[in-house]
């Protein structure tokens, strides 16, 4: 028997802002999961928050992108968000784009990271779900947690990981995507990864054997719907030990508080800071960028678990860190580089403000114009 983890997301809708999900959509999006429990069509779920994004953790036999699935999945946020426009929540519906569900949901704004996987003796894996930011944001941490022997010395010291893992990188602005292995190609590897607005890790595979080690939501909502909808609030499932890393190795990824794009209107970069479930709520600056990671065990699709992953002292340094940082970057104002580059900023509001001072502008003498303009949108009218 295989068993599909199916970890299926979106906002639709939060109390007072984009700051947390109301405990009633929750309690509306569970009664549907409740119902496809007993009919059958899932296994087994766990409905979680981060921030204002709803968490859908379900498991069953029915492979990837199942219409069943998804199907429900479609309903059970069809359902909340109903409760979401009925207490007037903020943002109600905002990541679905469409009304018409035809087969599953991709490109329909929920983010959705899958796996079917043939269990093993034990399966614990972990599931990891951030707040205020985008997919490629968790770039940075699986590369430390596969590729990296500074953060896992399972890579070194354990021959079934000693051969190393295959990256499955996608190009999410052309549609395309590449594999590359490490150790061999690691240089090539960050080439792409250290651009992680356009270049996200999808799926790590153990080179041994061909077997998954994670998946990464990896829809890009200003993508898809060409204008700024709220930022693409990623999910990571890892599978860990037995020839994956350990738990501890995954965890310690995240002890260092890096920059991600996101916070305050999905326009600044911030420190992720990893937090219990209690404290998943954007607050400061509708931040920082949080992070919670939830460790199950999944038996004959059985979950067992969850276990608050960071809800420990031994995480209280990095949260400590990441609000100096937090600080140090505030203090930019709407400078760059705390605000995002203008790349980023064109599925903003950014570009209807510059289109107002346009008729302002008046040609210099002696100036050559540049050949590309950092706003690509602009440049190719310009030509
Ligand atoms: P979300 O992407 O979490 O909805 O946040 C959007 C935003 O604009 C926060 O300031
Ligand atoms: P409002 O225009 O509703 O204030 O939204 C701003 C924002 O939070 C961007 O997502
Ligand atoms: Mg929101
Ligand atoms: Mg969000």
């Amino acid at each position: 028997m295989k068993t599909t983890i199916s970890v299926i997301k979106a906002d639709i809708g939060s109390i007072a802002g984009h700051h947390v999900v109301h405990p009633d959509t929750m309690a509306a999006a569970n009664k549907v999961l409740a119902q496809a429990k007993k009919d059958g069509i899932i296994i087994d779920y766990y409905i979680t928050n981060v921030g204002d994004d709803m968490e859908l953790i379900m498991t069953h036999t029915r492979g990837e992108l199942d219409e069943k699935v998804h199907g429900t999945a479609w309903e059970a946020f069809k359902e909340a968000t109903k409760v979401s426009k009925e207490l007037g929540l903020y943002a109600a519906g905002q990541d679905l784009l469409s009304d018409t569900f035809s087969g599953n949901l991709k490109g329909m704004g929920p983010g959705i990271a899958e796996m079917e996987i043939e269990e093993r003796p034990s399966e614990p894996f972990v599931v990891y779900m951030a707040d205020k930011t985008e997919p490629g944001a968790f770039n940075f941490p699986q590369y430390k947690m596969f590729v990296d022997p500074f953060n896992t010395p399972g890579l070194v010291i354990d021959p079934t990981m000693h051969e190393g893992f295959k990256l499955e990188i996608l190009d999410v602005y052309e549609g395309e995507s590449v594999t590359l292995n490490a150790p061999e190609e690691i240089y090539d590897i960050l080439a792409l990864i250290g651009t992680p607005s356009r270049y996200v890790i999808r799926r790590i595979y153990r080179k041994a054997d061909g077997n998954i080690g994670t998946v990464t939501s990896i829809e890009r909502l200003n993508l898809i719907a060409g204008k700024y909808v709220g930022k693409d609030d990623p999910v990571l499932i890892v599978r860990v030990q037995h020839g994956f890393p350990a738990l501890g190795e995954t965890l310690e990824a995240f002890s260092f508080p890096y920059l991600v794009p996101g916070w305050m209107r999905g326009s600044h970069y911030g420190p992720l800071m990893p937090v219990s479930q209690r404290d998943a709520r954007a607050t400061r600056f509708d931040g920082p960028p949080r992070l919670i990671g939830l460790g199950f065990n999944v038996k004959n699709g059985k979950l067992a678990g969850p276990s608050d992953l960071f809800d420990d002292p031994a995480f209280d340094e990095t949260r400590r860190l990441a609000s100096q940082i937090a600080d140090y970057m505030r203090r930019h104002g709407p400078f760059m580089p705390h605000r995002l580059e203008p790349t980023e900023m064109e599925y903003t509001t950014l570009p209807l403000v510059l289109e107002k001072l346009k008729p302002r502008f008046k040609k210099e003498e002696g100036m050559v114009k540049a050949k590309q303009s950092i706003y690509q949108k602009e440049s190719s009218e310009m030509d």
